[in-house]
């Protein structure tokens, strides 16, 4: 079963503050964040495709960045939307003329570089087992609900039941499209990540849970982009 790489690179990354989107920042070794998260599925060998989600702005200087780089598995780069699930629709309208084929798709945000080759093959491979399943960390911090209306706590869920997500997040594809369909008909459509779509829309789909690593972190900060960069990884 095939499996194809999306990469969201549509924000704007406002809470960086920089005068371009984060993901077109450099980190240490001169490479951009985007450069860094594209080449970590580019080099795997379970990955057979990938589709790059730009800015709408930005759609040139990507496949400028994908010519310099020589990716032989980039097959589309793609305008995201305003936001992100609009971004993942984008990716999800590239692919839905194959909806007859199984295969699989794994999401993964281009502002966190530093995804490692197991994270994404035990991703992969819980995808293909289990049809979804995501990468996260279990919290180290205790996570409060909290009333944003007048800043008072409302509930604290017992830490050891607390994960963090993080991306990749892989899917059947029709899984994927169909969680969607659905979340298009509702109006009160708000979501952060891909699970979340599923895990509303559709409830009967259990996603399996991968766990990911701390530095898999998402750059969001001026100084998230000062992390050590591991070859390793
Ligand atoms: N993303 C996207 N399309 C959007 C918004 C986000 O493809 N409309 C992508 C981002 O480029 C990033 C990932 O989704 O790789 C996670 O986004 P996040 O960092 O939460 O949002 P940004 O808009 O990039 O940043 P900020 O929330 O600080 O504005």
């Amino acid at each position: 079963m095939q499996t194809i790489a999306v990469i969201l690179a549509g924000g704007t990354g406002s809470r960086m503050n920089a005068e371009i989107p984060k993901q077109f920042l450099t980190l240490d070794d001169g490479r951009t964040i985007l450069e860094h998260s594209v080449y970590a599925f580019e080099r795997n060998d379970i990955i057979d495709e990938i589709c790059i989600v730009s800015h709408p702005d930005w759609i040139e200087k990507t496949k400028e960045i994908a010519n310099q780089n020589g990716w032989q598995k980039v097959k589309h780069i793609v305008a995201g939307g305003s936001e992100r699930y609009l971004s993942t629709l984008a990716a999800i309208e590239c692919y839905i003329e194959d909806a007859d084929e199984h295969f699989n798709i794994i999401l993964h945000d281009a502002a966190r570089p530093f995804v490692s080759q197991k994270t994404i093959i035990e991703t992969v491979e819980a995808c293909k087992q289990y049809g979804a399943a995501a990468a996260g960390i279990p919290s180290t911090d205790t996570i409060w609900q909290v009333n944003v209306f007048n800043s008072t706590i409302m509930r604290i869920p017992e830490r050891s039941q607390m994960w963090q997500a993080q991306t990749p997040q892989a899917f059947r594809f029709d899984i994927l499209r169909d969680a969607y369909q659905r979340a298009l008909q509702d109006p009160q459509l708000a979501a952060t990540d891909d699970c979340g779509v599923v895990a509303h829309y559709m409830p009967e789909i259990k996603i399996h849970i991968v766990k990911g690593s701390p530095d898999n972190i998402k750059i969001t900060y001026k100084n998230d982009t000062k992390k050590q960069i591991n070859p390793e990884q």
